[in-house]
């Protein structure tokens, strides 16, 4: 039995230990993913061990988005990517594709794209396709459109929407199917448990597309969420909800904030504490669903060290399993030692 201590580090994260001897992975029937950022992957980093030793899935935080993979006008960087495809094989961990279409992350060449509706069409169903074909095999499932609906439940305005209409999500999915048939499709968005009027849109739009016969198997439910918010009686509401639509549903992008305030702060034990009850509501109520439903949870990041809130909110947050010193944090511990 190893016994894995977490250290007082340099980021003020408090003595915690449990049995990390067993892969988290293996706690569960459904495969548990992170997030990875492949720059960080070497073969003596801790970031490897930890990521190899307890997920079983992996999803690319960046190098699959559009600015990555398409950098040029019909001109695609593999590289990278292929190298993560590479890893993942060698590691026997599912690969989900993020993602295809999206408003962000978009490539200066795609964002100032002029032509013609024909023009834009093909650019899109090039892109897609090309992406689905080359990773055929290797990509198990891909969130097809990514962040599409505003929090008032209109379609989002993108330069997807403005040119090719509000068909273009519908396309995206046929498009992506036609080049791997094999790969599971998924929607993907933030703030579905938090925002009602948001996940009623989305949910009754997923309706729609599967009364019309679109290939979309599955609704990713990114989860950035903090021990303030949402309540537990929401993360259920939703989980509940979106079990209605009888789709593969996958916990994407789980991070759960301790300082969503942006407050100077340090992660006391009691804060840690309300983290992993939270999280551990969230895996366990996940866990109820049909086994059919469950795609699997990903982790947005292994280490807090790693976590893009930080840079994004410029504040101090903890929100992942391992701390800066990938160590354990009591969140890992009840997830891999459940009550
Ligand atoms: O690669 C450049 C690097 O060359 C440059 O030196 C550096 C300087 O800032 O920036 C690097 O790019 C950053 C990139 O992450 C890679 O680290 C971008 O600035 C930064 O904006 C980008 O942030 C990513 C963000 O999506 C973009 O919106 C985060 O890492 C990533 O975690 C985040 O992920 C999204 C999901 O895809 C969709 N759901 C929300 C989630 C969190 O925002």
């Amino acid at each position: 039995m190893i016994l894995a201590a977490g250290l007082a580090s340099c980021r003020k994260a408090p003595l915690v230990s449990c049995d990390a001897a067993q892969p988290l992975f293996a706690v569960y029937p459904f495969p548990v993913g992170v997030a990875i950022n492949p720059a960080e992957l070497s073969p003596s980093s801790e970031y490897q061990r930890l990521a190899t030793q307890h997920f079983n899935s992996v999803t690319p935080e960046n190098i699959f988005k559009p600015s990555y993979l398409h950098p040029e006008a019909g001109q695609y960087d593999w590289a990278d990517a292929d190298q993560l495809a590479a890893f993942c094989r060698a590691h026997n961990q599912r690969l989900h594709g993020h993602t295809l279409i999206w408003h962000q992350q978009l490539p200066g060449w795609m964002a100032n794209f002029t032509g013609s509706p024909a023009a834009w069409e093909a650019m899109f169903r090039d892109h897609i396709q090309t992406i689905c074909r080359h990773f055929q095999g290797q990509v198990s499932s891909w969130d097809v459109v990514n962040e599409a609906f505003a929090a008032d439940g209109t379609l989002r305005s993108t330069i997807w929407s403005q040119h090719l209409g509000s068909s273009y999500l519908e396309k995206a999915f046929r498009y992506a199917h036609n080049a791997d048939p094999d790969a599971l499709l998924f929607y993907n968005d933030y703030d579905l448990e938090s925002n009602p009027v948001k996940r009623r849109a989305v949910l009754a739009w997923l309706q729609t597309m599967q009364l019309r016969g679109v290939p979309v198997q599955g609704l990713g439910l990114q989860m950035h969420i903090s021990i303030v918010s949402p309540e537990n009686t929401q993360l259920a509401e939703a989980l509940r909800d979106a079990q209605q639509t009888g789709l593969k549903l996958h916990l994407s992008e789980i991070d759960v904030a301790i300082n969503p305030l942006g407050q100077a702060i340090t992660p006391t034990p009691e804060l840690l504490q309300r983290q992993a009850d939270k999280l551990a509501f969230l895996v366990r109520t996940y866990r109820e669903l049909p086994r059919a439903q469950q795609f699997g949870i990903t982790f947005w990041g292994l280490s807090d060290g790693n976590t893009w809130q930080r840079s994004y909110y410029h504040r101090d947050d903890y929100p992942l399993l391992f701390d800066d010193n990938y160590q354990p944090k009591p969140a890992f511990c009840l997830l891999a030692h459940p009550r």
